[in-house]
């Protein structure tokens, strides 16, 4: 079958915002309002961000050659945001590591995720790919429509969360639209169930993995057992609440007309814009990796 024309936006511009956070001074070690739990399961996802968006970056590129041009362009700037984003959250878990944290046993999680994951076909890589994009756009989503999660954190590190999300939004038909693209003559059926399957096994990875990394972490602050588990639930499913709250929008993905942009939610992005600082400077073109 082929694909007539993707529900990205016509309009939408990826602009890649090169902006540096948190260089100027060190990032207090419980950065996220002195919380242990809420310090813990950020900089868990963040110790995944260098290598898993380089692994993204590859992911997508591979299908770049033949794809329609407006899709082809939408590549390029994902890649350059991407490639950013990995190079903040290096220097962000730097950060972390210099307050005292040992990240040594989350980033070694993520490689071995990652070795098999390239052990396998381009396009089972392109579907992993596609699935995380999802489940990043949807916290993505929620982090920048309730100022609850970022409530307390240190300033520098809330711009850096908040600034990749604004991006991950403005991205997050790139790696859909490429797989529509790659996959474009397979029946529906098999894109449905490849899909289904890759994100069930994607979202089990995470949830394993980012709740062990997070408990390791606060094993870090003297925070362990029922105390840490208790804390962690509950931060992540009863109050904010982020697990809880994406529950809705991860169910979408299996619908069978699903696509990223059937919530078209750019009024956050222009949200963001308002209220970043230096947006002004955000605006600037910047060197495209790609
Ligand atoms: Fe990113
Ligand atoms: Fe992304």
């Amino acid at each position: 079958m082929t694909v007539a024309a993707f529900p990205t936006p016509a309009d939408l511009e990826i602009t890649p915002r090169d902006r540096r956070f948190g260089r100027g001074a060190p990032t207090p070690r419980l950065w996220h309002g002195g919380r242990v739990e809420a310090t813990a399961i950020y900089n868990a996802l963040s110790t995944t961000f260098p290598a898993g968006e380089a692994f993204f970056v590859d992911s997508v590129r591979a299908f770049r050659a033949g794809a329609p041009p407006k899709l082809a362009e939408e590549i390029k700037a994902f890649t350059t945001q991407e490639a950013i984003h990995s190079r903040e959250h290096d220097a962000f878990n730097r950060r972390a590591a210099d307050a005292g944290y040992d990240l040594a046993r989350l980033e070694q999680r993520v490689n071995e995720r990652l070795a098999i994951a390239r052990s396998r076909p381009k396009i089972a890589s392109l579907a992993a790919t596609m699935a995380l994009e999802h489940f990043t756009a949807i916290l993505a989503h929620q982090l920048l429509a309730d100022p609850r999660h970022l409530a307390g954190a240190d300033r520098d590190a809330a711009d850096l969360w908040r600034w990749h999300a604004a991006e991950e939004i403005e991205h997050k038909g790139v790696a859909y639209d490429t797989w529509l693209h790659a996959t474009r003559d397979w029946s529906r059926w098999k894109r449905w169930k490849v899909k289904a399957q890759v994100m069930l096994i994607m979202t089990e990875h995470f949830l394993v993995d980012r709740t062990a990394g997070a408990l390791d972490l606060m094993r870090q602050d003297g925070v362990a057992g029922l105390r840490a588990w208790t804390a962690l639930l509950t931060y992540l499913w009863v109050r904010p609440g982020m697990f809880r709250k994406i529950a809705g929008a991860w169910f979408k993905f299996f619908l069978p007309r699903f696509h990223p942009w059937n919530e078209d939610d750019r009024q956050l992005l222009r949200d963001y814009e308002a209220s970043a600082p230096a947006a002004e400077a955000g605006k600037r073109k910047v060197r495209h990796a790609a």
